[in-house]
């Protein structure tokens, strides 16, 4: 049996197609032998996203070598077999920005596609693109921020399509407040509201620099009862370079400022190259410095359909953690 149709029987057999329509189908680092550890490949109702990360001696763009096309043609057999009516790939270099996705067989829709997740919907976009609009790893978090957010006042920064805003509106969030650079990211966090019929003053969208942003909305807003940071490695905002190896302190001082007491305070990060331990130092020397004392309630890991190997920890990039706000005794 080849690797792919593994993967696939494994997720068949515990019922993972039924629900939700979005769901990482293979994860080469953990499921891929040869050149296949560097290919993941997601469903989108009957749309496939390829991801192939460049290693050595394949370049990703452009599918230059025989070895790249011919890997490219089986996997597209591979999905057509299993019903697909486009295959989309993604080529990311090891550095730099990726340019946009190319259909690699069929025809992607041009509107957006909805698909359906634990009683929420997305709006997912395939063309013209360098990333659907869902993060599939953070299923787990969308399914926490569900059941826990019954009665609070939500922030939701570095928010992109504001799938984890979504999933706390309808877990019934007091109120729910969105920020992001992008302005079209802002945009398709509001559309996708308005798909899951959340509409309202207790909605707020922010298009806006998180840096500048935190201290504004505690003077404006005083405290949350939850606040989420889920930054990228490396961004270029209005106040400057932001990157995971050097700022994590200071975002968390500015995010801790706006916590309320017995509030929960959610991080993710999605970077390889800093590691749990360093994560956890930059948030204890914020909690320190605000004299603030927080609970673990969970780690955030990869969630099983995007399995690794016992070995290689720089392959688990997702790290992050629940955390509650102690009141002062
Ligand atoms: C990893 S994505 C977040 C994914 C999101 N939490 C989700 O679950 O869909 C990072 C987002 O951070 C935004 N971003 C980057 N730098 C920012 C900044 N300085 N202020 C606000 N947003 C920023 C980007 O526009 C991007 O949408």
């Amino acid at each position: 049996m080849s690797d792919l149709e593994r993967a696939w029987q494994w997720r068949a057999e515990r019922g993972l197609f039924k629900e939700p329509s979005a769901i990482r189908i293979f994860h080469g680092p953990g499921e891929g032998t040869g050149d296949l550890q560097h290919f993941a490949i997601d469903r989108l109702n009957d749309h496939y996203w390829v991801t192939q990360w460049d290693h050595p001696g394949v370049t990703s763009h452009g599918a230059n070598s025989a070895r790249d096309q011919s890997q490219r043609r089986s996997l597209v057999e591979f999905l057509r077999q299993k019903g697909a009516h486009s295959v989309v790939g993604l080529g990311r270099p090891q550095k730099g920005v990726a340019p946009e996705a190319e259909v690699w067989w069929g025809e992607a829709p041009a509107e957006p596609i909805q698909v359906r997740e634990g009683g929420a919907s997305f709006l997912i976009r395939l063309r013209e693109t360098r990333h659907p609009g869902l993060f599939l790893d953070h299923l787990p978090l969308r399914q926490w921020l569900l059941s826990h957010s019954e009665g609070l006042k939500v922030l939701n920064t570095f928010a992109y399509t504001g799938s984890l805003s979504v999933a706390a509106a309808l877990g019934r969030a007091k109120s729910v407040t969105t920020l992001d650079l992008s302005k079209p990211t802002i945009q398709w966090a509001q559309e996708n509201f308005e798909l899951n019929g959340l509409q309202g003053d207790a909605y707020r969208f922010i298009a806006g620099d998180v840096f500048e942003w935190l201290p504004r909305l505690r003077k404006s807003h005083g405290h949350f009862d939850c606040v989420i940071l889920d930054p990228p490695s490396f961004s270029h905002g209005k106040k400057g370079n932001f990157s995971t190896a050097k700022d994590l302190t200071q975002l968390h001082g500015l995010a801790l400022d706006l916590l309320a007491p017995d509030g929960f305070l959610v991080t993710s990060i999605n970077s390889a190259n800093v590691t749990w331990q360093k994560f956890e130092n930059d948030l204890l020397g914020a909690a320190r410095d605000k004299k603030i004392e927080l609970q673990i309630l969970r780690a955030m890991d990869l969630p099983e359909t995007f399995p690794t190997r016992l070995g290689r920890p720089s392959d688990r990039y997702l790290k992050g953690w629940i955390l509650k706000r102690v009141s002062e005794r």
